[in-house]
C-alpha cells in the first residue's frame, strides 16, 4: 500500500528534541524555571537507559506486573468479512487496561532513581491516570493527578480508581476543562514543586525530552508486535493503523516499523461531528504549525495563532495538539493521518463487540474504524493474505456511561418466553 518513496532520513530526534531538523518540529519552548528542571531529567532519562540495571528492572516490571508482552490476535470474523488478515494487537489486555501502563512504570522507575517522591500526571480518558495512580502505589510515590471537569463527569469510574489507588484527583474548571486544561494546571504544580515531583507526562507530546522518553517507554508495543507478525506469518503487517491522541501508543506501534518501506502506516485522528463542521481533535488533518505545551508541533488553532478547542467524543483524543514526531513523520510523508467522526468510531466500538466479543477503548475505536476503511484498497490490491495490523490501545470498560448514552443501553429488549 505504500506508493510514497521513502524519504532518507533519520527518524529520531537531535540532541535538542527537534524532528526533522534544528526549528522544524518539537524543541522546548518553556519558562525558564522548567528548562533546568527538564534538562536534569534529559541527563538523568540518557543515564538510565545506558545502565542495564534500569532497563533490566524496566523490563522486569512490564512481564512480571503489567502482563506484557500484550498477545496478536487474529481477529477471525472480522478477517472474513473484510476480506484481509485482521490483527489486533491487543493492549486492551495489560494491567489498568491501557498501553499507558508501560509508559508510566519507566517514568515512575526513573521518579525513584532521581531520589523524588512525588509524582503529577494530566489525563484525560483517565487511563494514564489509573496508570499513574497505580505505579505510584506499586513504587511508594505520592501522586496528584490533574483531570478536566468535563472528563471527571464522563470518566467516573476511572476517577473512582485513581481514588481507591491512594491518588489525589484535582477537577480543572478552566478553558474547555478538557485534557489541554488539566496540563496546563499539572504544568503550574511542577513550577511550584520541581525539587521533589516528577512529571509523569501521558503522551509523547510537550517538551523535550518527553515526546522521545515516552517513545522509548511505549516503543515495545511495535517491537512485539512485529515480531509476532514474522513469527507467525513470515512476513511483515502491510499496514499497520492506530489511533492519534497525542500520539503515545501509535508513536509506541510506529518506531519498530518506520524503516520498513513495505509496511504503510496510519495514524486515526478523531474528527468529532466531522472535520468540515470545526468540532473536532483532528489537529495533523486540519491544524498549522504553532507552539502547544513546550514544543513546535501540529496545533488548532485560530488566525491569530491562538489554540482552539477541540471536540471528541473519546476523551482522550480529545486534545488540540499532537506529539512532534508525528508531526514530522506526517510532513515527511512517512505516515498518513487521517480523520475519523464520532459517529464512525461508536460503530466500530459495537461492531468488535458484537463480531469479536472484545469492547475497545472508544478511542481504540477510531484506530479500527480508520483500518476498516482502508481493509477494501488492501484487499483489493493484495488479496486475502494481506496483513492489517491494528493497535487496540485499550479496553473499553471506562466507556460504558458514553455507549450507555450513545446506544440507549440498559433497557432489556428481548421477549419474555
Ligand atoms: C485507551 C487509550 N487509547 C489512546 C489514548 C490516546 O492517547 P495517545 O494518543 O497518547 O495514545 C488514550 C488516552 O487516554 C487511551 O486511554
Amino acid at each position: 500500500m505504500s506508493e510514497k518513496p521513502m524519504p532518507e532520513t533519520t527518524w529520531d530526534a537531535d540532541e535538542f528534541g527537534w524532528f526533522g531538523g534544528e526549528g522544524a518540529w518539537g524543541g522546548r519552548f518553556m519558562p525558564e524555571a522548567l528548562v533546568a528542571a527538564l534538562e536534569e531529567l534529559t541527563v538523568a532519562y540518557n543515564e538510565a537507559m545506558a545502565d542495564p540495571e534500569f532497563v533490566k528492572a524496566f523490563e522486569d516490571s512490564l512481564v512480571d506486573y503489567a502482563n506484557v508482552p500484550s498477545p496478536l490476535y487474529e481477529a477471525k470474523h472480522l478477517s472474513e468479512q473484510y476480506g484481509v488478515r485482521i490483527l489486533l494487537k491487543r493492549e486492551d489486555l495489560n494491567h489498568t487496561g491501557a498501553h499507558k501502563i508501560r509508559n508510566v512504570l519507566g517514568q515512575a522507575l526513573l521518579t525513584k532513581r532521581m531520589g523524588k517522591t512525588r509524582v503529577i500526571a494530566e489525563t484525560g480518558a483517565g487511563q494514564h491516570g489509573v496508570a499513574s495512580a497505580t505505579a505510584a502505589a506499586y513504587f511508594g510515590l505520592d501522586c496528584t493527578v490533574y483531570m478536566g471537569a468535563v472528563d471527571t463527569r464522563r470518566q467516573a469510574l476511572n476517577v473512582a480508581r485513581m481514588e481507591l489507588l491512594g491518588a489525589k484527583v484535582i477537577a480543572v474548571e478552566s478553558g474547555s476543562a478538557t485534557l489541554k486544561d488539566a496540563i496546563n494546571e499539572a504544568l503550574r504544580d511542577w513550577v511550584a514543586s520541581v525539587d521533589h515531583t516528577a512529571y509523569l507526562f501521558g503522551t509523547a507530546a510537550g517538551p523535550h525530552p518527553f515526546p522521545s522518553m515516552v517513545r522509548d517507554f511505549t516503543r515495545g508495543i511495535g517491537d512485539e508486535a512485529r515480531a509476532q507478525c514474522l513469527a507467525k506469518y513470515g512476513v511483515l503487517p502491510d499496514a499497520i493503523a492506530a489511533c492519534v491522541g497525542g500520539g503515545s501508543n501509535a508513536i509506541g506501534l510506529f518506531t519498530a516499523f518506520l524503516d520498513d518501506a513495505d509496511t504503510a502506516i496510519y495514524g486515526f485522528e478523531a474528527g468529532g461531528d466531522g472535520v468540515e463542521t470545526g468540532r473536532h481533535a483532528a489537529t495533523i488533518v486540519a491544524g498549522g504549525s504553532g507552539v502547544l505545551h513546550g514544543a513546535r508541533t501540529y496545533v488548532l488553532q485560530d488566525d491569530d495563532g491562538q489554540t482552539i478547542e477541540s471536540h471528541s467524543i473519546s476523551a482522550g483524543l480529545d486534545y488540540p495538539g499532537v506529539g512532534p514526531q508525528h508531526a514530522w513523520l506526517a510532513a515527511s510523508g512517512r505516515a498518513t493521518y487521517e480523520a475519523v467522526t464520532d459517529a464512525e468510531a461508536m460503530k466500530a466500538f459495537q461492531h468488535l463487540a458484537r463480531t469479536e466479543g472484545i469492547i475497545p477503548a472508544i478511542e481504540s475505536s477510531h484506530a479500527l474504524a480508520g483500518a476498516l476503511r482502508l481493509a477494501p484498497k488492501l484487499a483489493a490490491e493484495k488479496g486475502k493474505d494481506a496483513i492489517l495490523l491494528i493497535n487496540l490501545s485499550g479496553r473499553g470498560d471506562k466507556d460504558m456511561g458514553t455507549a450507555l448514552d450513545y446506544f440507549n443501553l440498559g433497557e432489556p429488549t428481548g421477549e419474555t418466553a
